[in-house]
């Protein structure tokens, strides 16, 4: 069979533009302030429930370590979080002490020493704090158990049998805030380059945002602009210790996936705002977290939508994450301007090697494996 003539001259312009391009997307730096990452890779925050006290240990060094041996561009550490009541689990990261300062410190060293940008994520987990470890089950843990109480945005409780929160008055909301702004100066004193704040899946800037987790009567509550209140103000509080130039990453839940819920039309106009005052380099678009009623349509890079819309809708840089696994598909978010850079969890837990493979795979030219590990490229 023939093919008609102008397909067939695409066809071949096509081949011939993959076989030209030593330069895939995937592969090419971008900088964003002060920081030029070398690809468009990052290790997506995972708790890794292995820390006694908040502080890390060889189980952090080695989970971090290896993925930028890896050749991942961004290596960020799990959700860290501010004092000890914002913890996931007992056994999560904290960063209110100079000794977990100071025991940060090897791992970020290292992972810079190999090229990678090293980055951290400040979380509150709010309402959703005080649980066992998933391969405990998860559960609440009351005070009684080890656990402790739990503050939120409201008086009301993530699901039925979960603790009923504290709802947070005007002076907790400060010190919450000044704590904030004290774990980012021991980032900055650490090294950490980028930071990611954790306002997604249901912890307690989202509890702040949105209107399924939100019973406010104050300026806290209610509109959209009290509603979005708490998360300028962290921004501020990360800002009053982390210089313009340095990169903030913000992580929202694009949307509640639940009827009524925070929206995608509701993080284009928080995004909007977000463009207007500057203070946020990258919208880490993630999604979910925050009511068990949720229906996530999941599938391989099901989040992607969501970071093409913000980042079409405003002009923000966005990172998108959610079972992204193939070097093409990888490629093609970044080639087709979906979102500046991919996030990346299980696929980089499950083989912290993925982006030397994913180099190969693309034929990317300028990628370089470790000297200690070249021999190994036999691919
Ligand atoms: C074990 C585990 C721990 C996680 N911990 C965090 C976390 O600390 N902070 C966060 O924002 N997301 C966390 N997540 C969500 C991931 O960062 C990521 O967004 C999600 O797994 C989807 O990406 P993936 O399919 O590439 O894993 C965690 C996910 C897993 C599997």
């Amino acid at each position: 069979m023939t093919l008609p003539a102008d397909s067939r001259t695409s066809g071949e312009d096509e081949r011939r533009v993959l076989r030209r391009d030593p330069n895939p997307h995937l592969f090419r730096p971008i900088t964003i302030g002060s920081v030029t990452v070398k690809n468009r890779i990052m290790l997506s925050p995972m708790c890794q429930y292995s820390a006694t006290d908040g502080v890390m240990n060889d189980w952090h060094f080695a989970h971090l370590a290896a993925r930028a041996v890896g050749g991942v561009g961004i290596v960020c550490t799990e959700a860290v979080h501010t004092e000890p009541r914002a913890r996931i689990t007992k056994y999560c990261l904290g960063l209110w002490n100079d000794v977990q300062r100071d025991a940060m410190k090897r791992v970020v060293d290292f992972i810079a020493a190999q090229g990678a940008v090293p980055a951290i994520q400040f979380g509150h987990a709010g309402r959703k704090a005080s649980v066992g470890r998933p391969w405990e089950g998860s559960h609440p843990v009351s005070p009684a158990e080890g656990g402790w109480e739990v503050i939120g945005a409201s008086g009301r409780p993530y699901a039925k049998g979960w603790p009923v929160p504290i709802e947070m008055n005007r002076s907790m909301i400060e010190k919450s805030l000044a704590e904030l702004a004290t774990a980012v100066r021991r980032a900055r004193e650490v090294g950490f380059r980028i930071i990611d704040i954790h306002g997604a899946h249901g912890y307690l800037i989202h509890q702040f945002l949105s209107p399924l987790s939100n019973f406010r009567q104050d300026e806290y509550g209610g509109s959209f602009d009290n509603r979005i209140r708490f998360l300028l103000q962290s921004l501020d509080a990360v800002r009053s210790e982390w210089p313009r130039e340095n990169p903030l990453f913000l992580r929202i839940s694009v949307t509640d996936w639940v009827e009524g819920g925070w929206s995608l039309e509701d993080s284009i106009a928080l995004c909007r705002i977000l463009k207007v005052r500057g203070d946020v380099d990258l919208i880490d678009c993630s999604s979910g977290g925050n009511d068990p009623r949720q229906q996530i349509p999941i599938h391989p890079g099901y989040q992607v939508p969501l970071a093409a819309a913000v980042k079409a809708a405003t002009g923000m840089r966005t990172s998108t994450a959610g079972l992204i696994h193939s070097a093409d598909m990888a490629e093609s978010i970044i080639a087709n301007a979906q979102a500046d850079i991919v996030v990346m969890g299980r696929t980089l837990m499950a083989d912290p090697y993925w982006p030397l493979r994913a180099a190969v795979a693309l034929k990317a030219a300028t990628v370089k494996w470790p000297v200690q590990y070249e021999r190994s490229n036999i691919f």
